[in-house]
């Protein structure tokens, strides 16, 4: 079946509705556009989980600072839609602004506080508060039944699930592991504003999250690995603003379940975040 593109939320809801009544059920990939491999796993698991898939690309303001890249965010619809359809994805929503906040930007928000101040969100005030409102609205205007996202974007996922399950959205929330290049850097839309020369050394995130889980492992203490971990980057010529190892489940300190390591770094014009799950027995 052809992708079809709507831009309104009521010929998105008609065309779902459509869906629905033929007794099919609808996957979710949120984007913000310019996609890559990351994105195209996302829809591949959606596929698999659902008869129907739609996608949205919204590059969303409001989990943008002000001095951050909005208005620089690469925008990318007609290489976007190729893509989507190329990967099998029925339906692509790609809103305007008039669609996804008709009464503005700040009239009405959803956040998930205990979530949202911690690590990403310590050096992006407000950035969780605008991604847990737009991606409610996208649940409304989409209605779908899964919804797939990277686990790139850990504390991002872990928002999500606690907005879904606390507004009690019936849609199961899916995460897929993150999509790395050869030298293990995890793919993102903001990696093209590296340099060929900085997208090689930036592969040192990936190389210091996997020395960490190997001495979470071998039961070495884990804080003097992040404190040289940050002292490589620095090394290196990033500017990080956090190698931490948290509890998996709440964010958290480190208890006695899984663990997750979180690192956010400037390389270049790129703020890069990546983590790795550290299954303890
Ligand atoms: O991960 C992203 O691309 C965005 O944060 C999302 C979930 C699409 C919300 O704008």
């Amino acid at each position: 079946m052809p992708l079809t593109t709507t831009h309104t939320r009521l010929e998105t809801l008609d065309q779902v509705a459509d869906w629905r009544r033929a007794g099919q059920r609808i996957a979710l990939v949120p984007t913000m556009g310019n996609l890559h491999r990351g994105h195209f796993s996302l829809v591949e698991r959606a596929r698999e989980l659902a008869d129907r898939v739609v996608a949205t690309v919204f590059v969303n303001p409001t989990q943008f600072g002000p001095n951050e890249d909005f208005s620089s965010y690469p925008r990318t619809l007609e290489a976007d839609t190729a893509g989507l359809a190329a990967a099998g994805c029925d339906l692509l929503y790609a809103p305007g602004m008039a669609q996804m906040y008709p009464f503005g930007e700040a009239r009405c928000w959803v956040e998930v506080p205990a979530l949202s101040d911690t690590l990403c969100g310590a050096f992006r005030p407000g950035h969780f508060r605008g991604v847990a409102t737009v991606v409610a609205r996208l649940f409304l205007h989409t209605q779908p039944d899964v919804a797939v996202f990277g686990e790139k974007d850990f504390q991002q996922l872990m928002v999500i699930r606690h907005m879904a399950r606390d507004l009690g959205f019936p849609i199961e929330i899916v995460g897929m592991p993150t999509v790395r290049e050869a030298n293990g850097l995890a793919m993102s839309s903001r990696n093209q504003y590296l340099t060929p020369e900085q997208r090689e050394r930036a592969g040192l995130i990936y190389r210091l999250l996997r020395e960490a889980e190997a001495a979470v492992l071998r039961g070495e203490a884990i804080e003097p690995k992040l404190a040289k971990g940050l002292g490589a980057l620095v090394d290196a010529g990033f500017k990080p603003e956090y190698f931490e190892a948290r509890d998996a489940e709440s964010l958290g300190p480190v208890s006695s379940g899984d663990i997750v390591l979180l690192v956010a770094a400037r390389l270049g014009k790129a703020r890069l975040i990546d983590n790795w799950l550290v299954q303890r027995e």
